[in-house]
């Protein structure tokens, strides 16, 4: 059977009081849009519509070929919305799963749940309704004597008494394709000036055909976002779902409230996450690690048994057994091999650090290929910007690099070399070579058998 999702992104947004297009804001470092598109995808077994406005150019950017769009203009209320889609859809799928773009936190498996209710109960629709003691300013839903659904009515539109009822309509729907667009084509302009959706639920009930509802037992799963204080409600709520996720897997998590983990990282089992961490985009993190406190990583992958403290890391490889920090920063095309240590105040930038090299204490390395085993003193930097060009720096094996040495790119220095302290090295420097001063001069070959 085809089910196709239409999602609703068309409204204005107005009350986020932004330039940026409400469905757009992140949440966890994704759009919020994102979330929903992934929920009714899973739920549904063809490519999403999602209803745009004029405006919504950049929605349509954002979602590329995972949607196909249809613009509503003017927005003429949810129902409308949906009738946007019916052109593309008559005839080509059976189900419609409606949501509304505005829901981030409703689970793929909840929505995959309204579909099946709608499968095994083939009527004209299943709506899935929440009980919650603040109705956020949702439609009720109206059950007659019965138990069976009579009606949703909008919180504008209701009777005081209907405004005590708790069971609310959360805003995702599953219809049968050929009852819905004929049903649309029936819905009444509201007093609003808006054809609501909605209002199929009495179109159906005065069919007498019944209206399935699944009652979902998660309020947080129902917050729709209409003011940024509602997006934080979101962005807490979503956070706490992705913290715990991780901790069941078996990565500790000293204080998950002031831990930010974007959806898409992964940690391996016994990592240990100190607060203030943020990990972002595809970060992929190892197991036995210890990350933070005050640890910024984005699209970073950090392999097993890594120690990582005060560090800001951005696009860099960190390979296991690695310790870093505290206070450091890996930059794009940072590469640590396996045992590097990389202490206080040091920047890397494209460039790697080969296996057991050692960097304690302020330096910036940047367009450098560094061997396995170097000692990097303190303030050592690679000079390798000269006004016009990046140019690259090479270190062999076993090197010695002297405390506050200046590497003026572009150059190489040999393997088991060695520069002295305040050494500033302008030409290349051979194997076993000891090179002290300004510029550096050779001083005299080093013993062949290695210190
Ligand atoms: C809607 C429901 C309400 C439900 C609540 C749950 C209707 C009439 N009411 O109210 O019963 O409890 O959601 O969150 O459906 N949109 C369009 N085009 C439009 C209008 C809206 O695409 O012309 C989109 C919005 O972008 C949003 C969604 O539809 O994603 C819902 O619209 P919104 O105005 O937020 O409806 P609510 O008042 O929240
Ligand atoms: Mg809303």
């Amino acid at each position: 059977m085809r089910v196709t999702a239409v999602l609703l992104a068309a409204g204005q947004g107005t009350r986020m009081k932004s330039k940026l297009l409400k469905v757009l804001h992140p949440i966890c470092g994704k759009p919020m849009l994102a979330y929903a598109l992934a929920a009714v995808t899973s739920a549904s077994t063809e490519k999403p519509v999602v209803v745009v406005g004029k405006d919504g150019d950049a929605v349509k950017a954002f979602l590329g070929d995972s949607a196909t769009c249809v613009v509503q203009d003017p927005p003429l209320g949810t129902g409308h919305a949906v009738q946007q889609a019916e052109a593309g859809l008559r005839d080509k799928t059976e189900l419609v799963l409606v949501a509304y773009a505005d829901m981030p936190l409703l689970r793929p498996e909840t929505l995959r749940r309204l579909v099946d209710e709608q499968v095994k109960n083939p009527g004209p629709m299943t709506i899935l309704t929440v009980n919650a003691p603040d109705p956020r300013g949702f439609g009720r839903v109206i059950r007659g004597s019965d138990g069976h659904v009579q009606a949703i009515v909008e919180e504008a539109a209701a009777t005081p008494q209907q405004l005590s009822i708790q069971e609310l309509n959360a805003g995702a729907y599953c219809f049968s394709a050929d009852w819905l667009w004929q049903a649309l084509g029936r819905v009444l302009l509201s007093r609003k000036g808006e054809y609501y959706l909605t209002d199929t639920v009495e179109l159906a009930v005065k069919a007498g055909l019944p209206v399935q509802a699944l009652v979902s037992d998660d309020l947080t799963e129902t917050i729709g976002i209409n003011t940024r204080v509602h997006l934080a409600e979101a962005e807490a709520v979503m956070r706490a779902r992705i913290n715990r996720a991780h901790m069941l897997a078996g990565v500790t998590i000293v204080n998950p409230a002031a831990t930010y983990i974007d959806p898409e990282v992964t940690i391996g089992a016994d990592t240990v996450i100190w607060p203030n961490t943020y990990l972002r985009g595809k970060t992929v993190i190892g197991s036995g690690c210890t990350i933070g406190p005050n640890t910024i990583a984005e699209d970073t992958s950090i392999a097993d048994n890594c120690e990582i403290l005060a560090a800001v890391m951005d696009r860099a490889i960190v390979e296991e057994n690695v310790s870093i920090g505290p206070f450091a920063r890996l930059r794009k095309g940072a590469h640590l091999c396996k045992g590097v240590h990389m202490g206080n105040f040091g920047e890397v930038k494209d460039s790697t650090l080969g296996p057991g090299t050692k960097m304690g204490h302020f330096s910036y390395i940047g367009n450098a290929t560094i061997g396995p085993d170097v000692n990097i003193g303190a303030g050592t930097i690679t000079c390798n910007y000269d006004g016009v060009h990046k140019n690259p720096t090479e270190i062999g094996e076993g090197t010695f690099i002297g405390s506050d040495t200046m590497l003026v790119a572009p150059v190489k220095i040999g393997a088991h070399a060695k520069t002295g302290a305040g050494a500033v090295v302008t030409k290349d420097v051979e194997d076993n070579t000891l090179v002290v001063g300004v510029p550096a001069r050779l001083i005299r070959k080093l013993n062949e058998e290695r210190k």
